[in-house]
């Protein structure tokens, strides 16, 4: 068997002739392809254009829709520690004091209501959720608790790429949802985010901020009068026409990916469960068209060491990885987290499977009798090296 990545890229012919045919246009900044990508994804996730404003990254949405908080100093934003550093990076450069909270269980690696609501205080200004692994968080009570202290939500769509929540998609339930096309997501542009809102106003800041704080952008201007406003400072966090060709051709099949994803994870867990190996399977009795199987987590028993789990699988030449360390467990953001115990306990427990539409049956059938093997080898004897 050859060597299995944890992932492989999706880019096939007709990705290429798009890219192609943007640089044909002879423009290759910010332009029509991008205004054609945000109306593109905004009919995917069914909702309208002016909602959505494309930009270079994730992190960048995120470091926007931050910075148009006017954080001050100790105003509070709570997020979970079991998420991607940008999440406490741009709270941080944002000028706001970040709070880490817990996940629900050993079951739901989404963030915990309950761990929210002991986290909140006159200071929260805003709370960020991860919709973990491409699953929904408890929507129906964060949005309660939304509602009873008012703070502003802010969704890490980044794996719910595309899940829904009562047939509404996840990014569109709180006052903002923001979206990475980073080449391991289920669609990508290599490097590219997208923000959406119903709230127009904060749009139409986000639009400006993305552009240097410029009243229009250029091709806007191209049309009327070149002449420009700054209306306040901005950045340059535009995507460029390039990733946004890219990004059109991507969403043209990523319905199809996850579907692909969906089998490939129902078969793992029927696998597993049927085969009573010993590892725990969050999010076990979701399975379903609503969400984006962007992930496969699983969770190692108490024995077992999860660097020898890893390197068992990497001597048969299959890749594993994790998400995340959790951000408490880096010393300069220890200082966020307190009383974070099912965080604590999977930190090193945690594993991601291989799984992208691309994984072939052979190579999906070898990663689970490797899993097989393992267990039968070493539940007994966790410690014989390899
Ligand atoms: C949960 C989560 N949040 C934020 C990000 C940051 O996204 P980007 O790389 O587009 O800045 C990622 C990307 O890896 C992510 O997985």
């Amino acid at each position: 068997m050859k060597q299995i990545p944890f992932f492989s890229l999706n880019v096939d012919h007709k990705d290429k002739k798009a890219i192609m045919r943007s640089l044909n246009n002879n423009w290759l900044t910010m332009g029509s392809q991008t205004l054609i990508f945000e109306k593109k994804f905004a009919e995917l996730i069914k909702t309208s254009k002016v909602n959505c404003v494309a930009t270079s990254s994730c992190t960048a949405s995120l470091h926007m829709t931050l910075l148009s908080l006017n954080l001050k100093k100790d105003d509070e934003v709570i997020l979970p520690s079991l998420t991607f550093v940008a999440d406490i990076n741009t709270v941080i450069f944002a000028g706001g004091k970040p709070v880490l909270a817990d996940v629900n269980s050993y079951s739901d690696l989404t963030i915990s209501p309950e761990s929210i609501e002991k986290k909140i205080t006159k200071k929260t200004k805003a709370v960020i959720i991860v919709h973990y692994a491409g699953y929904e968080c408890d929507m129906k009570k964060i949005l309660d608790l939304k509602k009873k202290y008012k703070f502003f939500l802010i969704e890490d769509a980044c794996h719910a790429l595309v899940s829904r929540y009562k047939k509404t998609y996840l990014g569109l339930l709180g006052d903002v949802g923001v979206f990475s096309f980073y080449s391991n997501k289920n669609m990508t542009t290599g490097e590219g985010g997208m923000i959406v809102s119903k709230n127009k106003k904060f749009l139409y800041n986000m639009r400006s901020i993305r552009n240097h704080g410029i009243s229009k952008s250029l091709i806007e201007r191209n049309k009327s009068i070149l002449s420009y406003n700054i209306i306040k400072p901005g950045l340059n966090y535009r995507i460029d026409d390039l990733r946004s060709s890219l990004g059109i051709s991507q969403i043209k099949k990523l319905k199809r990916n996850n579907l692909k994803r969906m089998m490939i994870a129902k078969k793992y867990k029927s696998f597993i469960i049927r085969n009573k190996i010993d590892v725990g399977i969050p999010f076990q009795k979701k399975i379903g068209f609503d969400y984006s199987y962007h992930l496969f987590p699983i969770i190692l028993p108490p024995n077992i060491n999860r660097d020898h789990f890893m390197k068992f699988f990497k001597n048969d030449g299959i890749q594993l990885s994790f998400h995340y360390i959790p951000i408490h467990k880096f010393k300069i953001f220890k200082k966020y987290g307190k009383n974070l115990k099912f965080t604590d306990y999977i930190s090193n427990k945690l594993v991601s499977l291989p799984l992208h539409a691309d994984l072939g049956k052979k190579q999906q059938d070898y990663i689970l009798k490797t899993l097989y093997k393992y267990f039968k080898r070493f539940k007994k004897n966790p410690q014989i090296s390899l």
